[in-house]
């Protein structure tokens, strides 16, 4: 081999160990978050019923990537759901109403939970009851039989009846939200996430409310009351006459929700709502998110986790942000008040 062949091959070994360094360096990000004190590996999260229960996805996204997974929310009995049809589609969203069905907590304890576990992701498990009673029952068979990363209390479905309160969601009442969530305190020994509905006059009156029950971060939002109408058979779309819109529709609405959220309390807030793109999480968390949770995107792509999290790890590298945590309510509001 002439000299000059083996300097050039050398060169381009060295080149190449060159740009193996650059492209860690790149990867140097720290994408984690920290949120009541536990760590999670970067602050994008699935959306509950959005994600399946996490198996149905493995073919299209690698779940140990994924921050945390929110499995569908469970309840302490089977439930059935509402009538078909549950979901359609609309301008920029989808509408759902699904009705929380789920095969209950004992299902969940034997039929989930250790699949997940096994993928060594954060898990966030979502719950919900008609009253505090069935919240709480739910809860303590859970925590007897598994030990996941965090606790969400779904105090915000659209889509079901609740018996033990004047509007038609916990949510839009402080004191029965107050209520709901000091009952799951005195029992549970994990984290907890009050996820909350925009549909209230003031959303961070019902934030302050679960605050101060205990709640260590807030979730928002869930969907909007929505319905569509096929006008040749005047008929509503939806089995139930009406559901809940999510997708990009929201997404502006859920941004205001969580700055006005951000400014009055002092736990996380957890962004949700329409995000579709690395740059929507970006948003969020200028707005003030700490964490965000993606859901009907994965209805239009299963395998978008994969993509998000990407095009959110090139922003930071764009803006050069070494840290996700550096964007959480970044938002310049120049000479404005705050
Ligand atoms: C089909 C469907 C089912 C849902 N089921 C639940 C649920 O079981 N529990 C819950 O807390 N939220 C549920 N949601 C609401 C989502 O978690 C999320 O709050 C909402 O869709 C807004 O986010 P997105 O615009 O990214 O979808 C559901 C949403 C959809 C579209």
């Amino acid at each position: 081999m002439e000299i000059n062949q083996k300097i050039a091959i050398r060169h381009d070994k060295v080149a190449r160990i060159f740009s193996r360094k650059k492209k860690k360096d790149k990867s140097m990000q720290d994408l984690a978050i920290e949120i009541f004190g536990v760590k999670f590996n970067n602050p994008i999260w699935t959306a509950s019923g959005t994600f399946g229960n996490g198996k149905e996805f493995q073919d299209f996204v690698d779940l140990r990537q994924v921050g945390a997974i929110l499995p569908k929310t469970i309840t302490v009995h089977e439930r059935k759901g509402n009538p078909l049809p549950r979901i359609v589609e609309s301008s920029s969203g989808l509408i759902n109403s699904i009705g929380l069905e789920n095969k209950g907590v004992e299902w969940f304890v034997k039929e989930v939970f250790p699949f997940l576990k096994a993928t060594g992701t954060r898990i966030v498990v979502s719950v919900a009851g008609k009253n505090k009673e069935e919240f709480s029952e739910c809860v303590t068979f859970l925590l007897a039989h598994c030990v996941p990363d965090a606790i969400e209390i779904n105090l915000s479905c659209p889509n079901v009846a609740h018996a033990n309160t004047k509007y038609s969601l916990f949510a839009q009442d402080p004191e029965a939200s107050a209520e709901i969530v000091s009952a799951i305190k005195k029992i549970a020994r994990v984290p907890l996430i009050a996820k909350l509905t925009p549909m209230v006059s003031d959303i961070r009156e019902i934030a302050k409310s679960v605050e101060t029950a205990g709640a260590q971060a807030v979730a928002l939002v869930n969907t909007y009351p929505a319905m569509a109408i096929d006008a040749e058979t005047f008929k509503p779309l939806i089995g139930n006459i009406s559901g809940g819109l999510s997708g990009p529709a929201i997404k502006p609405m859920a941004l205001k929700a969580v700055w006005d959220v951000y400014k009055s309390v002092k736990i996380p807030v957890i962004g949700i709502g329409g995000i579709m793109t690395g740059i929507d999480v970006a948003e969020f968390m200028i707005a003030g998110a700490r964490a965000v949770q993606i859901g009907t995107v994965n209805f239009v792509d299963p395998g978008a986790y994969g993509r998000i999290l990407k095009e959110f790890g090139d922003y930071l590298d764009r803006k050069k942000i070494k840290k996700s945590e550096e964007l959480i309510g970044r938002l310049d509001v120049g000479s404005l008040a705050k």
